[in-house]
């Protein structure tokens, strides 16, 4: 058990008005509703305007805790926004979220580890506040997938949508809630999601679609249900919890049968899983926050559960961590 001095405090989240539902695709590219249901969950998804970018998702997810929780971001002295979209190269989108919150003394940084973002963020950020560098984090995970998806590539494009989720990390001297992590990379997979930035070569290799998402469903999946069963078993290895005892599991939603696959492997009920994949898609760095913020709204999850929290994806990349909700 790794010994916390870190706490979450409060939990926002949004997603753009805009609905692209499995009948507006049929209309966009050879699919249908029935195999974007049985293949992967998904009904609908949101995507932000034209003029819609990830520093405003993350600033309304921001405003909406705020809201909910009666906090103030005022004193927040670090911001991590997880996403793969940030809006600009440089500046970072925490630094256009410090901006556009007025927030004055803060640090600010992006971090990119795509879909397992957010659970990287929340492990940067237990580290800094138990260490004792910083006090109050902001940790966002945000993405507008739209802006990188090719909506002529029926492989992707029934898949990602746009959102974000915010937590508040707090100083706790008595109420830690972070019991565990476990992290991992296998960067030789990498060329089975990407998007292209500077280079079109990876590990040696030339890629296509330029500028777009593009993945090997097949392989990431593969990759996926095999790592994230054992990568739980990792987490908890670490303390005396068992999976058993485990109230709600977030993991990454990419689709619904990974998750089902995952929980035969771990034979976990799937019952106590928390998803928002079915109305909002992979939402990349953004689907666990806003599935953890809908297990709150909904009163599921409640003080003292434990959650275990796991993300995956690109790099490929994948971090979980084992949570005591202690608001
Ligand atoms: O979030 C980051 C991590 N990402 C993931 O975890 C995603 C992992 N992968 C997946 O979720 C799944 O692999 C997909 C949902 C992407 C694809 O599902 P699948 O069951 O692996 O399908 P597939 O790629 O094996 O394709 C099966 C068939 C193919 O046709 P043939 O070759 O059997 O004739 C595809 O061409 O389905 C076809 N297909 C489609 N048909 C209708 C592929 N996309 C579509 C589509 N509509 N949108």
């Amino acid at each position: 058990m790794i010994c916390s001095k870190a706490q979450i405090t409060a939990v926002g989240a949004y997603v753009p008005e805009k609905r692209l539902t499995n009948e507006d695709l049929e209309r966009m590219v050879d699919t249908n509703n029935e195999w974007i249901i049985k293949r992967t969950g998904i009904k609908e998804r949101r995507i932000a305007d034209e003029q819609e970018f990830t520093s405003d998702i993350c600033v309304k997810a921001v405003e909406n805790l705020i809201k909910k929780y009666d906090k103030s971001v005022h004193d927040v002295d670090m911001i991590i926004v997880c996403t793969m979209t940030p809006d600009f190269k440089t500046p970072s989108v925490a630094a256009l979220v410090q901006a556009k919150l007025g927030i004055p003394h803060t640090g600010a940084i992006d971090l990119n580890a795509a879909c397992a973002g957010f659970t990287y963020g929340l492990h940067v950020a237990n580290g800094l506040i138990t260490s004792g560098l910083n006090k109050k984090i902001l940790v966002i995970g945000a993405e507008t997938m739209s802006k990188i998806t090719d909506f002529n590539d029926r492989t992707t494009c029934i898949l990602f949508g746009d959102g974000g989720g915010a937590v508040l990390v707090e100083y706790s001297e008595q109420k830690s809630g972070f019991l565990s992590s476990h992290l991992g990379s296998k960067g030789e997979l990498g060329k089975n999601l990407y998007c292209t930035n500077l280079s079109d070569r990876i590990n040696g290799e030339s890629l296509t679609g330029l500028g777009n998402i593009v993945q090997n469903g097949r392989e990431v999946y593969k990759w996926a249900v095999n790592t994230v069963p054992k990568g739980m078993l990792s987490v908890l290895e670490k303390t005396d919890i068992s999976l058993q005892e485990i109230d709600w599991f977030i993991p990454h939603s990419a689709n619904l049968r990974i998750i089902e696959s995952i929980c035969e492997r771990s034979e976990f009920p799937i019952e106590k899983t928390l998803k928002s994949l079915v109305e909002y898609g992979n939402t990349s760095a953004a689907t666990i926050p806003l599935a953890l913020d809908k297990g709150l709204t909904e009163g599921k999850v409640k003080q003292g559960d434990k959650i275990l929290l796991y993300g995956f994806g690109g790099g490929l990349s994948h971090a979980g961590l084992l949570l005591e909700w202690t608001v």
